[in-house]
């Protein structure tokens, strides 16, 4: 049975627009703590990698989270990311140097890491992925923040998202979501969008023969959710479906409710290719789904029971 939220198409407006308003009042604080003054920014956001900067214990932090999610996504992770690792011979003990993983990077699939101080504007992302440029924050959390941050750091953009853009097919992929983007900001269909990157690119499960498999960098970079998003019996798991996806709500606080499993990178590439604009048309007529909700059409492949749910808003 679809269990659906009560909200209006203008309510969802509102809802896009607090999600707009959150990122906004992030650019302000970066730009308060004189982030965004930086005089060595670039009109694109982007900064030189300030490798003098990082500190013995920024080094020690990347390299015991390293160490920690290396070994425990064996036979967790999908075997793509596992040989991005490997191709990009990513250091264990020390903050990458963007340069070096980028020789190997570009020469793999054209893609490159670039340095940001942290969020950036939403087209300013967009067209640095139109562009295969990966915009990674090139600070490292702190030692108190090894299981959680609320902002993504350099172990979560470069651990968590460059080893697959060594894969073809997504690294294809990724272009495409920036393309995608640039177009949909211009349609006032960023928030559909949004979800999108949110259960595939963020928070993706793919099934193997070997089984279900970890490849959204929200999951790869976080300890607990590594175990919880294949192991627990709490969260729904449910085949991909791109429409079903721009429909429904998600978490930023908690662990997900829902994750999407694809059956092939090609599955989610050839998915996105069609044009978006009628979908954007007919999806804005429809209710939204909640974060845990299961619809009607849905492959469900583990309802949820719904243990450890919390009851604050999704967005
Ligand atoms: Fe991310």
């Amino acid at each position: 049975m679809e269990a659906i939220l009560d909200q209006t198409p203008e309510q969802q407006a509102a809802a896009s627009a607090t999600f707009t308003g959150t990122l906004t009042d992030k650019l302000k604080e970066q730009f308060e703590a004189g982030l965004l003054s930086d005089p060595d920014l670039k009109h694109d956001f982007t900064i030189a990698q300030p490798l003098h900067r990082y500190t013995d214990a920024d080094h020690a932090v990347w390299r015991q989270l390293y160490a920690r999610q290396a070994s425990m996504l064996r036979g967790r992770v999908c075997d793509e990311f596992l040989r991005g690792l490997d191709t990009l011979g990513m250091d264990a003990d020390r903050v990458p140097d963007f340069a070096r993983l980028n020789d190997k990077l570009m020469a793999a699939t054209g893609w490159q890491v670039v340095a940001v101080p942290g969020l950036v504007p939403d087209e300013v992302f967009f067209e640095h992925l139109a562009n295969r440029r990966f915009p990674a924050s090139w600070w490292m959390r702190k030692p108190e923040q090894l299981d959680y941050l609320q902002e993504p750091d350099c172990f979560h953009d470069v651990f968590g998202h460059v080893p697959l853009l060594i894969n073809p097919v997504f690294a294809d992929y990724m272009q495409a979501y920036g393309q995608g983007g640039l177009k949909a900001a211009g349609m006032g269909a960023l928030d559909m969008l949004a979800r999108l990157y949110w259960y595939t690119v963020e928070f993706g499960l793919i099934r193997t023969s070997e089984g279900l498999r970890i490849y959204g960098a929200g999951i790869v970079s976080s300890q607990g959710e590594s175990i919880y998003s294949l192991d627990s019996a709490s969260p729904n798991r449910i085949g991909f479906d791109v429409r079903r996806i721009m429909r429904t709500r998600y978490r930023i606080d908690t662990f997900q409710k829902t994750y999407f499993v694809i059956d092939s990178f090609e599955q989610l590439f050839e998915a996105t290719r069609p044009d978006f604009t009628p979908l954007y048309a007919e999806l804005r007529q429809q209710r939204t789904l909640g974060a845990g909700d299961i619809a009607d059409g849905d492959l469900v492949l583990q309802a949820g029971n719904r243990e450890g749910w919390g009851d604050s808003d999704d967005i």
